[in-house]
């Protein structure tokens, strides 16, 4: 009997089996990943979003390879940090104080932590179906629980979490009516994990006025967004000043690490000793060398191109589709994307629960693979290109999905 639980580490990563065969994966490169059996795939998980700049980037491993030849753990301050944190924080606007983490879980969980200290206050307010972690305060109300959609006047809270409707404007104004308790909303610039439901126009902007209005602080998970549109935070551009930020993913090039972002004040209660940090890996020398490397590449790189390369192959997908009898719609940007069954893609959760349809996105997932590309089975996944998806990669994945179109015609044609 195998000793792994489920055969995986983290949920995201379980599979369907194909023609009776699992997926191990024993190698990457740029684009693509080679499973144990010698076969490629284009991947477009990428580490769940961890590697924009393609997989195991000659840079990045140079820098982590020269960390670890100088010790893992030093255990005391050491000489990449302060550099890392610098790097990190020329990007951030005016949230410049720094702290790493090591998962996007962990920064989300430090954020929270220091938005009670600051206001004395014992909630989060989080968006429903939101994902911001699988730690136990943010894990309340993810996208499938029965929490996640709720009623007027029947918000699902517990003693430190409270959620809010996402794009509902007026679910903002109710929330603090009802609930004088909150140290901080957890904004996301899109809601990624339920399948890239844009924010409408003015929503994040309403969240932060409101929040600030009644003393909550407003903490950005960029987690996930951070660094992917730009080299920066995402809400950063909508015109949002959140006061927290956590980042993870796109930062290390998918080496573990993450940190939390935030300005002086707020974060001042670490710094005097009355707010708790710790972590034996936090800031450790190979996460601190990934972040410099990783940062000074994304700074150079051409996001505009990538975005439009992702764009042509979003209206690629849909018209073959067409071609094949199946409407389908995509939600997001052109360097992460939903895949939605129909005309449109949804706007709010309650929209998105109504067309995910997870008998087609397993179909594709699967038909897909079979075809050498690796996309997340889920209705609420996403398609990442990163920018080793150069013209003749987006030109290969076309030939899959046209392949995966062809096949799914007959079972989902809605033309
Ligand atoms: C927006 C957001 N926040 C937090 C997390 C948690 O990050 P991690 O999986 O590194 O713990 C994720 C992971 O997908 C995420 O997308």
């Amino acid at each position: 009997m195998p000793n792994l639980v489920g055969d995986v580490s983290s949920a995201a990563r379980i599979l369907p089996d194909l023609n009776g065969e699992k997926l191990f994966i024993s190698k990457g490169k740029g684009a693509y990943l080679w499973d144990d059996k010698g076969r490629r795939y284009i991947d477009t998980a990428l580490g769940f979003g961890a590697v924009l700049l393609g997989h195991s980037n000659d840079s990045v491993n140079a820098a982590v390879t020269e960390a670890l030849g100088d010790s893992a753990a030093p255990s005391w301050a050491h000489v990449r940090e302060h550099g890392a944190a610098t790097e990190l924080a020329k990007h951030t606007g005016d949230l410049t104080k720094v702290i790493f983490t090591n998962s996007g879980s962990e920064a989300v969980h430090l954020a929270c932590r220091a938005a009670r200290a600051y206001t004395g206050r014992g909630k989060i307010a989080k968006m429903a179906a939101g994902f911001d972690g699988w730690f136990d305060d943010v894990s309340y109300g993810n996208v499938t629980s029965n929490e996640a959609s709720f009623q007027d006047g029947k918000r699902p809270s517990t003693e430190r979490t409270t959620l809010i409707r996402y794009n509902d404007f007026a679910d903002v104004e109710r929330l603090f009516a009802e609930d004088n308790d909150i140290a901080a909303v957890i904004l996301e610039p899109m809601l990624a994990n339920a399948g890239c439901i844009m924010a409408l126009p003015g929503y994040l902007k309403h969240v932060q006025d409101i929040a600030h209005k009644h003393g909550a602080l407003v903490i950005c998970d960029e987690v996930l967004m951070g660094f992917r549109l730009y080299a920066g935070l995402a809400g950063l551009r909508e015109g949002l000043s959140p006061d927290i930020a956590s980042v993870g993913k796109a930062i290390g090039n998918g080496v573990p690490v993450s940190a939390i972002v935030g300005k002086p004040h707020i974060l001042a209660g670490f710094e005097e000793g009355r707010v708790l940090r710790g972590g034996t890996f936090s800031g450790n020398p190979l996460a601190c060398a990934a972040v410099t490397s990783t940062l000074t590449q994304l700074d150079d790189n051409d996001y505009e191109s990538l975005i439009q390369r992702g764009n042509d192959l979003r209206a690629a997908i849909e018209a073959i589709f067409e071609s094949h009898g199946v409407i389908i719609s995509t939600s997001g940007y052109g360097n992460v994307f939903g895949v939605w069954l129909g005309m449109t893609s949804p706007v709010t959760y309650e929209q998105a629960v109504e067309k995910a349809n997870p008998a087609f996105t397993t179909a594709l997932h699967l038909a897909l693979r079979e075809a050498g590309v690796l996309m997340m089975p889920s209705p609420y996944g996403r398609i990442y290109i990163s920018f080793e998806h150069n013209s003749f990669v987006i030109e290969e994945m076309k030939v899959a999905f046209e392949k995966a179109a062809a096949k799914l015609s007959a079972e989902f044609a809605n033309a």
